[in-house]
């Protein structure tokens, strides 16, 4: 784990603050953008996406995820999140449900604000004892 935040932490985190100037926030302002490592070591990047009809937003991780199986990958290797924020922008549960159908128990995810990565913490540490995939397997 400490392996990849190493050699793509930084990409990650940039990608994610790069990725945050495209948000449409119109009604909360809060902008935030997301950066996905696939298994072949690419970055999709993907920023909030809000609505007059509010609960229709799209949240800027689900954005990234959905740039990433648009190119056909389905393994997220780690994904960063970021908002220029000093509280931590973790991902809402319903993207934590989203990032488990693609990453395993130990794939870190990234908070970042402008200050840089500021913490890091797994998948199961968000969502622990989460429904998944092999749960619908007979
Ligand atoms: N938001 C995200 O895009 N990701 C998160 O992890 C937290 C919240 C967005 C949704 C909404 O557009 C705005 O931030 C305020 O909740």
């Amino acid at each position: 784990m400490s392996e990849i935040i190493e050699k793509y932490g930084e990409a990650l985190f940039s990608n994610a603050q790069k990725a945050a100037q495209t948000a449409y926030a119109p009604y909360s302002q809060f902008h935030v953008g997301a950066a996905v490592l696939s298994a072949d070591y690419e970055i999709y990047m993907g920023c909030n996406v809000e609505n007059a009809a509010y609960p229709e937003g799209l949240c800027a991780e689900a954005s990234a995820i959905a740039q990433m199986v648009q190119q056909g990958k389905t393994t997220i290797k780690a994904i960063a999140v970021y908002a220029n924020s000093q509280e931590l922008t973790t991902p809402c549960g319903g993207c934590r449900q989203k990032i488990r159908e693609f990453a395993a128990p130990k794939t870190p995810i990234l908070i970042c604000n402008d200050t840089g990565i500021i913490a890091t913490m797994t998948l199961a540490e968000l969502l622990p004892h989460s429904f998944g995939p092999d749960n619908l397997k007979r």
